[in-house]
């Protein structure tokens, strides 16, 4: 089924589970989809400026916790001892920038995250409030290659604050219209001209937004790693894959076909749903940590860190979807919960603050 047909059946269906989507869409298609709370709020960033202590924007980070300023090389499953996410062998690292609100005296205050919405039946990954929702796709059943120790990658420009209709489908905000995530169902990036846009939503979303952000698909075979970050993995001769499509053919340079990663971030926005405290120019209010309210600068970091082939076994697995498939192990959330990173950078996180830390240092991308 094209994704036209998707979007169409979303509009006139009652909007029916994911797993029946994919069912239709590509039988056996395994979707794991898990969330992971916070390990930590710091200003490090280990892939673009190692070793810098503080480095030029606030992160969240979710996943294991050998995360540290200069995680440079190595495989992160042999020192963490523990993660925040579902899936109990999963000690990679996901982060993202942080969203602030910039209130009309200038003042920035940070927007907190939610758990994410109930889908099959998962009763983990809606109570990872601070946290992040992962999700590995496999093309089917034996159809791609598990990422390899060390491997890590990073996607989006933060220096960006133009549209690219090119990357429309990897990088997309959904404006949730009431709480309990408005009764989303449809898929990540499947709502434009509805619900979904390119950039941060300029009006007030009443059960907050969500941030989908999604990795390319293919891989070289060979680097775990390349100076920018980016050249090792690539998007599919078609172009970026739609969510659970994962596009055409790998070009020749990138053979390799890696699972579908994306994040999902949702913000609860609705404590700043107050016209009297919205900039009366009409400017967009939400500010990322790196200094962004048009949201075309989202970008995301990855360092694998799944134990043994256990992200394999997953992604080799039959019509698993969500926070469980098969044998994989498991956690329960207060043990995840009790995984935590010490933070290394002492700022002011949940106050008001008169300036985004670090915004005066150079980005180096
Ligand atoms: C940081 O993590 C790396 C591995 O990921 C480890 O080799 C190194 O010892 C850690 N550094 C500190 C200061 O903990
Ligand atoms: C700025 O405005 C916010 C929201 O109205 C308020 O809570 C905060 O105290 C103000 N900060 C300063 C420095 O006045
Ligand atoms: C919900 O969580 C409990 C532990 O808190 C667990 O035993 C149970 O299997 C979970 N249910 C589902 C459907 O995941």
């Amino acid at each position: 089924m094209l994704w036209t047909s998707l979007l169409a059946f979303t509009a006139i269906a009652e909007a029916a589970p994911w797993s029946d989507w994919l069912s239709k869409r590509q039988g056996g298609t395994t979707m794991l989809r898990f969330g992971c709370a916070q390990v930590v709020i710091d200003r490090l960033d280990p892939l673009v400026n190692p070793g810098s202590i503080p480095s030029p924007h606030v992160h969240q980070i979710v996943g294991g916790n050998m995360f540290n300023a200069t995680m440079t090389t190595g495989d992160v499953s042999q020192g963490a001892k523990c993660t925040t996410c579902a899936f109990s062998k999963d000690f990679s690292n996901y982060w993202t920038a942080n969203l602030y609100f910039k209130a009309r005296n200038g003042s920035y205050k940070r927007v907190k995250q939610l758990g994410a919405a109930n889908q099959f039946s998962d009763n983990f990954s809606t109570k990872i409030d601070g946290g992040v929702l992962v999700y590995y796709v496999s093309a089917a059943p034996g159809k791609v290659t598990a990422f390899k120790p060390g491997f890590r990658m990073l996607v989006g420009d933060p220096t960006k604050r133009t549209a690219d209709s090119k990357l429309k489908t990897q990088n997309c905000y959904r404006c949730y219209t009431g709480p309990n995530f408005g009764g989303d169902n449809a898929a990540p990036c499947a709502g434009y001209g509805s619900v979904d846009s390119a950039g941060l939503p300029t009006k007030q979303c009443k059960g907050g937004i969500r941030s989908n952000i999604l990795f390319p698909t293919c891989w070289d075979g060979v680097n775990l790693d390349s100076p920018d970050h980016r050249s090792h993995v690539a998007y599919p001769t078609s172009g970026p894959a739609n969510f659970l499509s994962l596009g055409g053919n790998c070009p020749s340079t990138h053979p390799v076909r890696i699972p579908q990663l994306m994040y999902e971030v949702v913000w609860d926005t609705t404590p700043f749903n107050d016209a009297s405290l919205w900039p009366t120019d009409g400017s967009q209010p939400f500010y990322f940590s790196y200094g962004d309210n048009t949201g075309y600068g989202q970008h995301a970091d990855y360092v694998f860190g799944w134990e043994g082939n256990e992200l394999q076994k997953g992604m080799d697995a039959t019509n698993c979807m969500g926070a469980k498939c098969k044998d994989m192990k498991n956690q329960v959330i207060d043990t995840a919960k009790a995984c935590q990173v010490k933070k290394t950078v002492q700022e002011n996180q949940d106050g008001w603050i008169d300036k985004l830390p670090g915004t005066d240092m150079p980005m180096v991308m």
